[in-house]
């Protein structure tokens, strides 16, 4: 595998809607870093198998995540709480989150050469994907604003669903991500804990900016 050089990697985990995303994209854009929400990729293998349920085997998977490209994890079908929950029972197992192993890895150490670096948001990147990021944050908020927050979203997108069951859904996510065998969502001791409950998206954003930029300073990088 080829790895780039002194490149800036940030490693974030999260349970469900905390936030990761909108602070993993305003970071990436801040220091310039290819930005991954790795979310999407057992998203898209959910929508594969919810969509497809005939062809759904290892085979098929494989020649889609070979197929795979930045772009198509944009696709808004990917959004909605019934892909999300699906996500979730497909992400427990080993040979799918073997697939998508390499996919991530690729991104996270060789991203395009116009960016500085990587930043990769997910439930297992502080660990597994990106063991020796320059930086880690687990992120975390209250499940209420969670769902809210998730609620909120998917009226945007005119999605027919209510408060409570974007509560129930993201309770359920939270027990079978932390709790499962493989890769569950924890934090880990080298992971700053970032609770975003009480914080707005710019008020977020410039605590995680405030601390990266005293150690790119300590270390003579800025
Ligand atoms: O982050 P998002 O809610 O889009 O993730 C959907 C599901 O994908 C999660 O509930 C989790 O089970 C799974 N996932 C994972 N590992 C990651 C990212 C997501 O298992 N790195």
């Amino acid at each position: 595998m080829i790895k780039r050089k002194n490149i800036m990697k940030i490693a974030i985990d999260s349970p469900a809607a905390a936030g990761a995303g909108t602070i993993g994209k305003a970071l990436s854009k801040h220091y310039n870093l290819f930005y991954l929400d790795t979310g999407k990729i057992y998203r898209f293998i959910a929508f594969l198998k919810l969509n497809y349920p005939k062809k759904f085997n290892a085979k098929y998977i494989k020649k889609k995540i070979n197929k795979l490209q930045i772009k198509d994890l944009s696709n808004k079908n990917l959004l909605s709480d019934e892909i999300g929950s699906e996500a979730s029972l497909i992400s427990k197992k080993k040979i799918i989150r073997k697939m998508v192993h390499s996919f991530q890895i690729k991104f996270a150490y060789n991203p395009p050469k116009k960016y500085n670096g990587s930043c990769l948001d997910g439930r297992d990147i502080t660990y597994n994907i990106i063991p020796d990021a320059d930086f880690k944050f687990y992120i975390t908020a209250n499940a209420k604003i969670r769902a809210l927050r998730r609620y909120k979203e998917l009226k945007a997108l005119k999605k027919e669903v209510t408060y409570l069951e974007v509560l129930k859904s993201i309770k359920k996510r939270d027990k079978s991500d932390l709790n499962r065998k493989i890769a569950p969502l924890k934090k880990t001791k080298d992971s700053l804990l970032i609770n975003t409950t009480n914080l707005n998206k710019r008020a977020c954003f410039l605590k995680l900016k405030k601390i990266i930029d005293r150690k790119l300073i300590i270390n003579g990088n800025l």
